[in-house]
């Protein structure tokens, strides 16, 4: 048993939680002091999944079975649990034993029917049994994890993924990511959408050699990770469509303002956002309590408008050092890009960020 001395509750969303107090040393994997983890910072992450989770709920057939597969103290799991509307079971499951212990006292806590722990490694529990949707929110790198997920992913299931090994992605380790991920990453204006697209494209690469193919419905960047909830469909048409977007990028082809100088990836090409979910979720934020609502309405409204748009961005900065000019406002400038029948797109990559189908040398020239 958990000693109550030991806990302190927070408040995420309408749930609360136990967590261990900071400062109590106990034994075990989690941050520094050796405890098990939570990560405030994660609340829009945590946020988000509960609209997510409520949006494969109501568009699921029969019970969907959640899984929070590396769960810390559980907060996640026990969010779904409470917060979400309708027919699921949820599985919370931690390796670690202090974890299994505090997941345990949070479902006793509230008392839940559709809850179940677990003490697995994940890798096991995933060779053995099928989820219709998987949370997989590990320290750093979720390279390790991938492979189990795709064979424990129901067809049509959701793999949900967190990588928060930010500068390996961006390429400020290029061969770290070249062996974590298998592509060479790009350090420039754009590496947080090619980090994205390489954490896709490593998912899309491992779906492909069990014949499945793969959705993304949302991806987003953050300061400190990447995400990313992506349908997994078993059929082999689909996994030979999806890796038709699973490409190279040559060096001396342009990605924004930048020539390459080698070649870059391979990463996904395809699309990164499903419109629709997101403009459903953005409907749904504001009937959770969730304290991230502004936030993630911002977020929301920015990977919408990007859906539609092509990959890569520029930003007005960098146009900006490049031509030598002052920064012009951006609404100014995008309405010169939209009277020349171009489309423009605002991108949550950075408030300067912008996509269109304009060519470099046009964007230039409006500029
Ligand atoms: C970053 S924490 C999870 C945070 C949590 N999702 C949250 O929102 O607070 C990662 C957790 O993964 C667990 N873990 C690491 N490897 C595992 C494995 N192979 N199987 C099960 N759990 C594992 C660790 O014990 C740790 O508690």
């Amino acid at each position: 048993m958990v000693k109550k001395k030991f806990l302190k509750i927070v408040c995420e969303g309408s749930t609360e939680v136990f967590i261990y107090k900071n400062k109590e040393k106990q034994k075990g994997p989690g941050n520094e002091e050796g405890i098990p983890f939570f990560n405030p910072s994660m609340e829009l992450n945590r946020d988000l999944s509960i609209l997510f989770g409520q949006w494969l709920v109501d568009n699921s057939k029969g019970k969907t079975i959640l899984l929070d597969g590396l769960a810390a103290s559980g907060i996640r799991g026990i969010r779904f649990a409470n917060e979400i509307e309708g027919d699921f079971k949820v599985v919370i499951n931690d390796w670690d034993e202090d974890c299994y212990k505090l997941i345990n006292k949070n479902i006793e806590k509230h008392n839940f029917k559709n809850v179940r722990s677990c003490k697995r490694n994940i890798n096991a529990l995933l060779s053995e049994k099928k989820f219709d949707y998987i949370d997989v929110d590990p320290f750093g790198s979720p390279v390790s994890f991938i492979d189990s997920a795709i064979r424990g992913i129901k067809n049509n299931g959701i793999l949900a993924c967190t990588a928060t090994d930010t500068a390996t992605l961006c390429g400020v380790y290029p061969k770290v990511c070249l062996r974590r991920y298998g592509a060479f990453p790009f350090h420039s204006i754009v590496m947080k959408e090619i980090a994205l697209r390489i954490l896709v494209g490593l998912i899309c690469r491992t779906a492909g050699a069990y014949d499945k193919g793969i959705q993304p419905l949302i991806s987003y960047s953050s300061d400190h990770y990447f995400r990313t909830y992506i349908r997994i469909i078993s059929s082999v048409s689909n996994a030979n469509s999806s890796m038709r977007n699973f490409k190279m990028i040559n060096s001396g082809e342009y990605i924004g303002l930048e020539k390459t100088k080698q070649d870059i990836g391979p990463i996904w090409l395809g699309k990164l956002q499903n419109k629709n979910i997101i403009s459903f979720l953005r409907t749904k934020i504001f009937e959770k309590k969730l304290k991230t609502k502004n936030s993630l309405w911002k977020l929301l409204d920015l990977i919408e408008e990007e859906a539609e748009g092509p990959y890569f961005f520029y930003t007005t900065e960098s146009l900006a050092s490049i031509l030598k000019t002052p920064l012009p406002k951006l609404d100014v400038f995008f309405k010169k890009l939209k009277k020349q029948g171009y489309m423009v797109y605002r991108t949550h990559f950075s408030p300067t960020s912008f996509k269109t189908d304009a060519s470099l040398n046009k964007i230039k020239e409006l500029f």
